[in-house]
């Protein structure tokens, strides 16, 4: 008698691993998959441009105004120079990717 109560105890916990294994996968696949590719390219074309004002805006307005770089024009390599300096002389707390994303919309918005 004993015995047959444990093996059903197992039978049955084996049923309900396999049922709670398989719904797991069925319910975490599809979901990890839509929003990805459907969501990312467009909000990589939207932050493009708007972050790099605003990192720029963010960044170089923590020791002067942002109005000082905006006053000035300069080419491509005058502005990274500038931001190079800024960041590893004046100690203005950007990763090299900030700095050349800025750089890049310096140029653009401010070059001669
Ligand atoms: C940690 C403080 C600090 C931050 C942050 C900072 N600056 Fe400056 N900035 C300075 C100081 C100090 C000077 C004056 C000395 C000099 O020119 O290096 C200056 C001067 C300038 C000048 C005038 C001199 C020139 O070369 O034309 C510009 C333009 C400028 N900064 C742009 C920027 C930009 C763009 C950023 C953002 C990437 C930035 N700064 C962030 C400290 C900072």
């Amino acid at each position: 008698m004993e015995r047959k109560i444990v093996k059903n105890n197992l039978t049955i916990l084996f049923i309900l691993f396999l049922v709670i294994g398989l719904s797991g996968c069925v319910t975490s696949v599809p979901p990890a998959k839509t929003p990805g590719p459907a969501k990312e390219p467009p909000k990589e074309l939207a932050t493009s441009t708007v972050d790099a004002k605003s990192l720029f805006e963010e960044k170089c307005s923590i020791c002067h105004s942002s109005e000082r770089p905006k006053s000035k024009r300069k080419t491509y390599d005058e502005w990274e120079a500038t931001v190079t300096r800024m960041k590893d002389v004046n100690g203005c707390p950007i990763t090299d990717e900030e700095a050349k994303i800025i750089i890049d919309y310096l140029a653009k918005h401010y070059g001669k």
